[in-house]
């Protein structure tokens, strides 16, 4: 006979606690979710599809507009078979149920944990290449022990200043608190509006950087960027 007292003592598996194991919920307020990346097709195509939308102007300086469908491959290319910690480092947020905005953290030793693989590059041209690693020399960052570094947020342009920005960047904070981290920090433009965010969160600009004459601009087609960074208490 069915006794319901019995069913309901039993213990919830993971799927009832967190829904979907694959794609956990971290945050929900009824109308913006977020959850950590799969490595599901639609994930990692929306990643890449955002990531390049985001930083459109970096990525055409670097390359060129031709040239932006290739970079979202890339960018999908690179979320493929990675180890489940990885995903870790990278939130969704949706709105009312729509992807609407990525933010993608990273931590002392990832670039060992998860190297940059050869064959995750589209078939590119020369000067795209050499555009991408001029790219890559103006804004790697090394990420010291005890830090969090946000590598890449972005949001939706039909999703944005809904408040969908500081929700991913407090979700960031609680996860590099989760790691032990001490600061966390990141870069941007000094033209760029996202810093008036970023101060109202609490970031402070610890230096500005730009190379002589116009090397930064050459690089990445930003002439300054600020080193931000919040102490996490
Ligand atoms: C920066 C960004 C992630 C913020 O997300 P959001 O959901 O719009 O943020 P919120 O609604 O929580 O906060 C609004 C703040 O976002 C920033 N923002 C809004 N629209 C923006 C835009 N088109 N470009 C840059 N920053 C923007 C501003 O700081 C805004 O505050 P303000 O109105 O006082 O200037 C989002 O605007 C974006 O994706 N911008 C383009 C990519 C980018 O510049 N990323 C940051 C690189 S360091």
């Amino acid at each position: 006979m069915f006794n319901p007292s019995v069913t309901t003592q039993q213990p919830l598996s993971l799927g009832q606690i967190y829904g979907d194991v694959t794609s956990r919920e971290l945050f929900n307020n009824g109308t913006v979710s977020v959850r950590n990346a799969t490595e599901s097709a639609e994930d990692m195509e929306f990643v890449g599809k955002l990531v390049v939308e985001g930083f459109e102007r970096k990525f055409v300086h670097a390359t060129s507009r031709a040239s932006l469908p290739a970079m979202r491959t890339l960018y999908s290319n690179n979320m493929k078979g990675r180890p489940p910690l990885f995903y870790e480092r990278h939130f969704i947020a949706e709105c009312n149920g729509e992807k609407a905005g990525v933010c993608v953290l990273r931590y002392h030793g990832d670039s060992k944990l998860f190297p940059e693989r050869d064959e995750d590059v589209p078939p590119l041209g020369c000067c795209d290449l050499c555009g991408l690693v001029l790219l890559d020399l103006g804004t790697s960052t090394e990420v010291p022990a005890g830090k969090c570094y946000v590598d890449h947020i972005t949001v939706d342009s039909r999703f944005r200043g809904k408040g969908i920005g500081k929700i991913l960047l407090d979700m960031a904070e609680i996860d590099a608190k989760k790691r032990g981290c001490k600061e966390i920090f990141l870069g941007v433009a000094t033209n760029n509006r996202a810093k008036n965010l970023y101060e109202r969160q609490g970031y402070v600009t610890k230096e500005t950087i730009s190379l002589c004459c116009c090397g930064m601009w050459c690089l990445t087609g930003e002439r300054e960027f600020a080193s931000m960074e919040k102490v996490l208490i």
